[in-house]
């Protein structure tokens, strides 16, 4: 028998050993490798979310009134197993390309209509010539869950959220909420919804990761990774808003070229 590699069997954490084998590594390098192993543990568990789904539809007859929410769920847990294969690759690149916005919404609208729950209607304006945006789609999925989370949190007594898209051009650079993004034409995303609004301070902050004032309620993650994923497509977002007056949160993608 081969004597057993030492260095192939995982240390516990927090044991001495463990942390003389990793003194030598950067903070960063063990972040990603936990985000890693979590990442995988989170995909085993969608693996037996997805398996059970799939038994529940096999013993539904295909007219059963639950078929549509049992897909949404099923199309979610893939989703979500394919952000968490991402997130096991180191430096996850973002896959651009001409991607449909509207089309992309028109799927979403069931899964965000469960996502706000009954107290919210929902109502969207889609612009019928709309450019198609140089984005990755699934990414494009995350900003809308995102935006419709804080609009569900803001409006905790019922209310509205539109989603609207419509094409625009930028003359010059223009200074968005955490980048400037250069002159040129845009699709544009916006989510409004009829909710608590923020005052200037908040809005100064809000894009900062772990900043929020949902107590233990809140994480602070939902802006700060839609603008890190509208800065993934070399876009930019916008934010209107005042307290009791409801907010608007408009997402610029770039046109997609030819
Ligand atoms: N639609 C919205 N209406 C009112 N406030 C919002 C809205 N979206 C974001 N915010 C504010 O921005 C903060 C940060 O949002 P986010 O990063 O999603 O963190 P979290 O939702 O976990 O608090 C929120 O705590 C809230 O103060
Ligand atoms: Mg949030």
């Amino acid at each position: 028998m081969q004597p057993e590699d030492a260095t192939s069997r995982p240390l516990p954490r927090g044991s001495a050993v463990h942390a003389a084998e990793t003194a030598g590594r950067s903070q960063d390098a063990r972040d990603a490798e936990f985000v890693a192993s979590m990442a995988h543990d989170v995909n085993n568990m969608l693996t037996v979310v997805m398996g059970s789904i799939d038994q529940v539809g096999l013993q539904l007859p295909p007219t059963h009134p639950a078929f549509p929410d049992l897909s949404v769920a099923r199309d979610a847990a893939r989703r979500a197993a394919g952000m968490t294969k991402r997130l096991m690759l180191p430096g996850g690149q973002p896959a651009l390309s001409a991607i449909d916005v509207n089309a992309t919404i028109h799927n979403a609208l069931r899964g965000l209509s469960r996502t706000l729950g009954e107290r919210i209607a929902m109502t969207h304006e889609l612009a019928a010539d709309l450019w198609p945006a140089h984005t990755d789609a699934e990414e494009l999925w995350q900003m809308l869950f995102n935006l419709a989370t804080n609009a569900r949190d803001a409006m905790p007594d019922g209310g509205t959220l539109r989603i609207r898209t419509r094409n625009t051009t930028l003359t010059a650079h223009c200074t968005m909420a955490t980048r400037t993004v250069v002159a040129g034409d845009y699709v544009a995303i916006e989510v409004t919804d009829t909710g608590i609004g923020m005052s200037p301070s908040v809005q100064q902050r809000m894009f900062e990761p772990h900043f929020s004032t949902r107590a233990a309620a809140g994480r602070g993650l939902g802006m700060s990774a839609v603008a890190r994923l509208a800065h993934d497509s070399r876009g930019g977002v916008r934010v209107r808003s005042e307290p009791g007056r409801g907010t608007a949160i408009e997402v610029l993608l770039p046109r997609a070229q030819g």
